[in-house]
């Protein structure tokens, strides 16, 4: 991905060697999988951040949801004042044991409640969400430009989905030249309100317009961090192409497509924790490594009475993930008397939409020996189940990324997944797992029966386990390409700069 040309390195550079000689970026997000996690989007706003800590002086900023102020001491740093609805708020900081800093934006009246980031607990949105994800990102412009924490600016701003969006748009509306980067985790989430939130926001009139924030007569705040920002990523290469196209562009396919002819869109794979080992994994009961399949069948045994089905020495397939339509649950609840009439037993867990998940709970009361489902979030169970599946579904209709076929890979369970997006680019079809090319009943039944064939085969499992097994996905390589990319928009920024002020043309560091 590097395509950063020799003058920008050196002007990044010598710009960075002003302050404390590190890129100073603003990491801003609605999950951090230390405190408060929906889906893949904590896990990335945690893992990230630390990866480049070795090259930039990352900090993270998030709102202070109930479940974060619990975590312990939190030292006032500053204020942002009231704009427009957006109430006043305090800026906490906190250091993490590692030594990441993260910045709390304080606003008990919008982020003190029973729930999740995003909506209530019969996971209904917050009706005040414009409100609330706008107060996140005018605080995320205000610190960036150095107004909300007297100690420290950043070099640059790195947003991430709609809920952060609205920060680039902020520093436009406010003159501050400071570059941004939006990364785009689920283009299916937009952050749409109607035309009164505007106002309540304190967006200029002049924005609502095709160039600004306007989407089909509502306010978009993911329309407004595609136009604002300097640099849209979004987080596989397939993805960033597959964007471009009306069928997975969601209504802003035009303006990607733009985005993608001035070379101001780039795919970035993202990588998973390393505590994703089945050796060192503190959650399962038998660890293993590669080769030891003893001890995997041990962790087989182990999710099927944990989840109550019969002993079998069929393959058993596992579903992980949020329980919505994105995620093709439908087609795995289509395709579960296939499974089990063959042999197979499924277990199954997730949460999310009502019909999904009692659909799925009947399918277990139907064939309570062989499908065992649970409704939930647990992290410690989704590793069990990794470690004791043999084969890993993930039917998506798209997926911009997707972790878990990469955790399934580590722990010896074949992913079989749709051809789409990051699971094209983690899945090596044939090898590591199976990929199918279209999102159906069929085209998922296609790969199922080559599963069970590869299961029969004790010779070609193992060798795809062997695969699998070796295979990283480690943080080290996409944060190596963010900060290439880092430096290219950071430097960019500085020949803007000096063409309009000479004055402003820092002095090299000696
Ligand atoms: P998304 O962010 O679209 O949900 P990802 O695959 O990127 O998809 O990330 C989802 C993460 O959450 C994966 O690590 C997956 O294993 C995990 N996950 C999803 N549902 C559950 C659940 N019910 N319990 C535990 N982990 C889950
Ligand atoms: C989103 C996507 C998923 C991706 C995750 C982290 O939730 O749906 O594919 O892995 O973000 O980037």
């Amino acid at each position: 991905m590097s395509n950063l040309r020799g003058n920008e390195e050196c002007n990044a550079r010598i710009y960075c060697g002003r302050d404390s000689g590190r890129r100073k970026v603003l990491f801003v997000t609605s999950e951090f999988e230390d405190f408060v996690k929906v889906g893949g989007l904590g896990e990335v706003s945690s893992a990230l951040p630390r990866a480049l800590l070795r090259w930039c002086d990352v900090r993270v900023l998030l709102p202070g949801y109930r479940q974060v102020m619990a975590q312990g001491k939190i030292d006032i740093v500053g204020r942002c004042d009231s704009s427009a609805d957006l109430p006043p708020c305090d800026l906490g900081k906190l250091q993490t044991a590692d030594g990441l800093v993260v910045y709390i934006l304080i606003c008990p009246e919008l982020y003190d409640r029973e729930g999740s980031p995003h909506g209530d607990l019969k996971n209904r949105d917050w009706s005040d969400n414009d409100v609330r994800f706008a107060r996140l990102g005018l605080a995320a412009a205000e610190l960036a430009a150095g107004r909300a924490d007297p100690d420290w600016a950043a070099d640059m701003l790195h947003v991430n989905d709609w809920p952060s969006a609205l920060a680039p748009a902020y520093l436009a509306w406010r003159g501050e030249n400071i570059p941004s980067i939006l990364t785009i985790h689920n283009l299916a989430y937009q952050g749409l309100f109607p035309r009164e939130s505007l106002v309540r926001i304190g967006a200029p009139e002049s924005s609502y317009r095709i160039n600004g924030l306007e989407f089909y007569d509502h306010v978009s705040f993911l329309k407004a961090g595609v136009f604002y920002a300097t640099h849209v990523t979004t987080v596989s290469e397939t993805y960033a192409r597959e964007i471009t196209h009306p069928e997975f562009g969601c209504g802003l396919d035009g303006l990607l497509r733009t985005r993608a002819h001035e070379n101001r869109l780039t795919g970035i794979l993202n990588g998973i924790d390393e505590s994703w080992d089945p050796l060192r994994c503190q959650h399962i009961s038998t660890p293993f490594e590669a080769g030891d399949w003893k001890g995997k069948r041990a962790n087989a045994d182990m999710i099927r009475e944990e989840f109550g089905l019969a002993v079998s020495r069929g393959p058993l397939f596992s579903l992980v993930a949020r329980l919505v339509h994105q995620k093709g649950i439908d087609l795995v609840i289509s395709a579960a008397e296939s499974i089990v009439s063959a042999g197979g037993q499924i277990v199954v867990l997730g949460k999310g939409e009502g019909h999904l998940e009692t659909s799925m709970q009947n399918i277990a009361s139907r064939f309570s020996d062989s499908v065992g489902v649970k409704i939930g979030f647990d992290e410690a169970t989704s590793r069990r189940i990794f470690a004791g599946s043999d084969f890993a579904l993930m039917p998506s209709r798209f997926e911009p990324c997707g972790l878990g076929q990469m955790y399934a890979q580590r722990f010896g369970s074949l992913p079989i997944g749709h051809n789409t997006g990051g699971l094209a680019e983690t899945i090596e079809d044939g090898k590591t797992g199976s990929l199918f090319r279209r999102a159906s009943m069929e085209g998922l039944m296609g790969a199922v029966c080559r599963a069970f064939s590869t299961f029969a085969s004790k010779r070609q499992l193992n060798k795809m386990r062997l695969h699998a097994m070796a295979r990283r996905f480690d943080w080290q390589h996409p944060a190596t390409s963010y900060d290439s990319l880092y430096q290219r928009v950071i430097g960019n920024r500085l020949r803007v700069v000096t063409r309009a002020d000479e004055t402003l043309v820092p002095n090299p560091s000696p």
